[in-house]
């Protein structure tokens, strides 16, 4: 590979919540390619169907936007619908932590229009608070070593509550992938950075979605809840959306990083 301008970078973006989440994602991405080369876009799509998981219909929508791999996480199993479509498609990912019996599979590899570059993602779920069923760090090792030989550069979505695991998975596979990038709280973090073994790491990216609301949902709603204790119906919101994920520039040399930042952008 020559220069700065051949670096492969990849663009991951955070929970895409609800048709306010899908707009903006559909909306901003174009923009974004303006700006910068963008090989690879990866997205947590967990909310896109009215922010309960998602449906064939919006998976195929999104890939034809040009998303190259869609993860998931806690939400994935909502509408059953999706159910056939996680065991035949290989580019939608749910966590790899989860059952054997689940639906669906937690990796795969995708490869570069351009260059022709191979991108292993690999999608895990926390154990804490979060029900990923088989222990997060060996389930980790596991999905790697099924890589191994396969790709160039490897992108892992830890979709986690606790930032304590996050953070330990981030070192844990320090120098061993290219990118650890923690989704699910819906809140950005504010350490991106590449570790000194050469991972690009962020404890969450945020959400796509509408900043409007409470982490996606229309807040009268979710405040009514917390408020009255009593059960409450939740639509997705649409009040000033925004897409956030983070930019992460590949070095050379394989499973490793040379840049991460923050993408923060209006629809
Ligand atoms: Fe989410
Ligand atoms: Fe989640």
């Amino acid at each position: 590979m020559g220069g700065m301008s051949d670096e492969v970078r990849i663009l991951f973006v955070g929970d895409v919540v609800g048709s306010a989440g899908r707009r903006t994602l559909l909306a901003v991405l174009p923009r974004l390619r303006e700006r910068t080369r963008i090989d690879f876009v990866v997205v947590n799509a967990e909310n896109a169907a009215g922010g309960h998981g998602i449906t064939s219909k919006i998976a195929r929508e999104l890939f034809a936007a040009g998303v190259d791999v869609i993860t998931l996480g806690n939400h994935t199993y909502r509408q059953s619908e999706v159910y056939a479509y996680l065991d035949e498609e290989p580019r939608i990912l749910r966590p790899a932590n989860y059952l054997r019996g689940q639906p669906g599979h937690g990796s795969c590899v995708v490869q570069s229009a351009a260059g022709g570059v191979r991108l292993g993602v690999i999608s895990l779920a926390g154990n804490l608070y979060m029900g990923g069923a088989l222990p997060v760090f060996s389930e980790a090792d596991a999905a790697l070593h099924s890589l191994r030989g396969r790709a160039d550069h490897v992108l892992v979505d830890i979709h986690a509550e606790a930032t304590s695991e996050k953070v330990g998975l981030g070192w844990y596979l320090d120098g061993r992938v290219t990118a650890v990038v923690g989704t699910h709280t819906h809140v950005p973090t504010a350490d991106a950075r590449v570790l000194p073994g050469g991972s690009a790491y962020i404890t969450d990216v945020g959400m796509t979605g509408a900043r409007g609301g409470v982490l996606g949902v229309k807040r009268q709603q979710a405040i009514d809840a917390m408020v009255t204790h009593m059960p409450a119906r939740f639509e997705s919101a649409d009040e000033d959306p925004w897409l956030q994920g983070a930019l992460i520039v590949c070095a050379a040399e394989p499973m490793r990083a040379r840049s991460i930042v923050a993408v923060q952008e209006p629809l």
